[in-house]
């Protein structure tokens, strides 16, 4: 939610580097852009309604070199997405600006306090209190003279200013009357800074920096910053000095570039092979054979990780919760541990009751996702008098996240940063993390033959090849049948079992990026409600892999043709049953149920990436949507 930017340096185009910068963050809200620069002793703001390319036009017929600056892309939260509202927020003086990402709680009695002092609001937002509460505090601080433990009045300012603020907020802070100071202030939601060759960078994610520098140094929560082009020195918002050292991003600029793709969604659907090889390359030990020692899979977990193991809590929001409930099938019905699936938004006000020897799971793709990370963190403190120290695990594929800062154990799952909000190839990962964890706790709690454990590990060697051919034999076909699609307004998706929650997430991508109306039902509760909505407007998706409940989805699907719906199968390419009952096909190679969801996920991503790309829809950037959730 909301990117920020920063830049002090030697070179004369801060607008430049805050511009492709804040490009880098669109994914995190596009409701409105702006910069603020500070050259020949004034500020410079200007800001713009909508996406990026409005700020670039109104940059690109006025601009000044500057050296300093911050730039910001919004996610509206508190105020529509006007240009009144857009960030950098100044003082009244209009000589300091702030960008901020997060949400202030207080705001409302800050501003007043604010008000009775004679500050002048301007915009809706909650940001704007930061702006006047700094400049608020500095003439005192300026008449204090300098002392040892605040080497600037203005980072004693700013320090001072976040002291006050309840919430979740990264900020930065420039002043016309400080032109050699960024100050940057982290509390519960994500800033990295980069170390270059005498210019420093902040930014709320490192795609912003690495054009630049691949020396990061993420901030934690309760520091800030100051830069200047000699260097940073970072503090406790408690003013004590804080040692830090950048560590190098093993990353490469081409990773967030569309390489021929027409959007990131695309390429990163045709990345899934990739990154499912990948993942099973690092975890899986590949001389393993049944009646060796050694567990197949190596997750670099302590060994006394799974010991005592009772249940598996897992908390999650979005297209990670359905990673989750795949997730939940395989421990429960692989590894045999009770295990239960929460919206990690509900589970933090409303935690189930403490059960020793529990281990609680967080899925995110982005790391930082604020309802994720307040759970961890509350699963972190919460402890019975006596139990176990509570056992947290992440899975992830930003290992550089604030997730990782959080709990003492991560599942890299190795899939790199996702550009396109709606999530394909990190789900998929976080489907193979959850596969290898479910094996191994197989393995160690011999819940499955060495022989079945063989079987399952070759399965899923397979599947790189398999989601290959499906790519390179769907695609074309989908991208036709969506054609169909087009004016279609609303979509059920029926699954059941290991598949039920690939049906959410078949629906959940339509909806995402197309805004097309779906719902994905367990299969065999179609008939309590859902059955009501169909009619041959309504195409009714299912997925029916052979299998345990193959059969009962075939029968659900022809409850949906007897009224008239159109059907669509997934299923595989040689069942003539399904072909039978089916409509139209999209076809997956035949594989063990227990494997499905893997291959059954990706035509249902192609489905909704065609309609929504045949609708002339922004598939990367979704109305209202963020691909970084960092608010409540
Ligand atoms: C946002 C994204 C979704 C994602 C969800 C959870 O809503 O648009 O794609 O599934 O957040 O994000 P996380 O980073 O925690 O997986």
């Amino acid at each position: 939610m909301c990117g920020i930017v920063g830049y002090i340096g030697t070179q004369p185009a801060a607008s430049e580097i805050l511009l492709a910068g804040l490009q880098k963050l669109e994914y995190r809200g596009y409701d409105s852009a702006g910069i603020a620069t500070i050259s020949e002793g004034e500020l410079h703001c200007i800001r713009a309604k909508g996406k990026l390319h409005n700020l670039q036009e109104k940059v690109a017929s006025w601009n000044r070199p500057a050296s300093l600056g911050i730039g910001h892309t919004r996610w509206a939260t508190h105020g529509k997405p006007e240009e009144y509202n857009a960030h950098p927020h100044r003082d009244t003086s209009e000589r300091l600006a702030v960008v901020q990402n997060g949400i202030i709680e207080n705001y409302r009695e800050l501003r007043e306090q604010l008000r009775h002092h004679g500050h002048t609001f301007r915009s809706d937002t909650d940001t704007e209190v930061i702006p006047h509460l700094i400049a608020d505090g500095l003439p005192r601080i300026q008449a204090e003279g300098l002392q040892a433990h605040h080497p600037s009045p203005l980072l004693e300012a700013v320090r001072q200013a976040v002291c006050q603020l309840q919430g979740a907020f990264a900020i930065a802070v420039i002043s016309a009357d400080f032109p050699d100071e960024l100050i940057v202030a982290r509390q519960q939601a994500p800033l990295v800074l980069g170390f270059g060759q005498g210019e420093f960078f902040c930014a709320s994610d490192t795609p912003a920096l690495i054009p630049y520098t691949r020396a990061i140094l993420p901030l934690d929560n309760g520091e800030i910053a100051r830069l200047t082009p000699t260097g940073v020195e970072v503090f406790s918002f408690e003013g004590n000095r804080v040692r830090k050292t950048p560590r190098t991003l093993n990353w490469n600029p081409v990773m967030v570039e569309k390489q021929g793709f027409k959007h990131f969604m695309l390429k990163e659907i045709y990345e899934q092979p990739g990154v499912v090889r990948t993942c099973l390359e690092q975890y899986l030990n590949g001389d393993w054979q049944p009646g060796m020692a050694d567990s197949p899979i190596h997750l670099g977990l302590p060994t006394d990780f799974y010991n005592n193991l009772e249940q598996v809590q897992i908390v999650a929001c979005g297209t990670s919760w359905h990673a989750g409930l795949v997730g939940k099938y395989l421990l429960e019905q692989v590894a045999g541990l009770p295990t239960t699936v929460n919206y990690a938004s509900e589970f933090r006000y409303a935690p189930t009751p403490l059960r020793p020897n529990t281990l609680t799971i967080g899925v995110t793709q982005s790391g930082e996702t604020a309802d994720t990370l307040a759970a961890l963190e509350m699963e972190g403190t919460r402890h019975s008098e006596g139990a176990p120290p509570p056992r947290l695990l992440g899975i992830t594929n930003r290992p550089e996240s604030s997730l990782s800062r959080l709990v003492p154990q991560i599942i890299d799952t190795h899939a790199g940063i996702e550009i396109g909000v709606a999530a394909t190839k990190t789900f998929v990962a976080q489907l193979v993390a959850f596969y290898l964890l479910a094996l191994d706790l197989a393995y160690t709690r011999q819940t499955l033959t060495p022989e079945q454990l063989h079987t399952l590990i070759e399965g899923l060697r397979q599947l790189p090849a398999e989601l290959e051919l499906i790519l390179e034999s769907q695609e074309r076909y989908v991208e036709t049948l969506a054609h169909d699609f087009v004016d279609t307004q609303d979509f059920i998706f029926l699954g059941r079992g290991i598949n039920f929650p690939i049906a959410l997430e078949g629906a959940l991508k339509l909806k995402e990026i197309s805004y097309i109306h779906a719902e994905g039902y367990p299969a065999g509760e179609m008939k309590h409600g859902p059955i009501a909505l169909l009619d041959a407007k309504v195409p009714v998706v299912a997925i029916a892999m052979p299998g345990t409940v193959f059969e009962k989805v075939l029968s659900n699907a022809q409850e949906a043709k007897a009224r008239d719906a159109l059907l669509i199968g997934v299923t595989p390419m040689d069942e003539q049953e399904a072909a039978e009952t089916f409509d139209a096909l999209l076809p997956v190679p035949h594989v063990d149920e227990l494997l499905s969801p893997l291959l059954t996920v990706v035509p249902l991503q192609l489905l909704a990436y065609h309609i929504a790309a045949h609708r002339g829809l922004d598939v990367d950037q979704p109305r209202n949507l963020a691909k970084s959730v960092t608010v409540e």
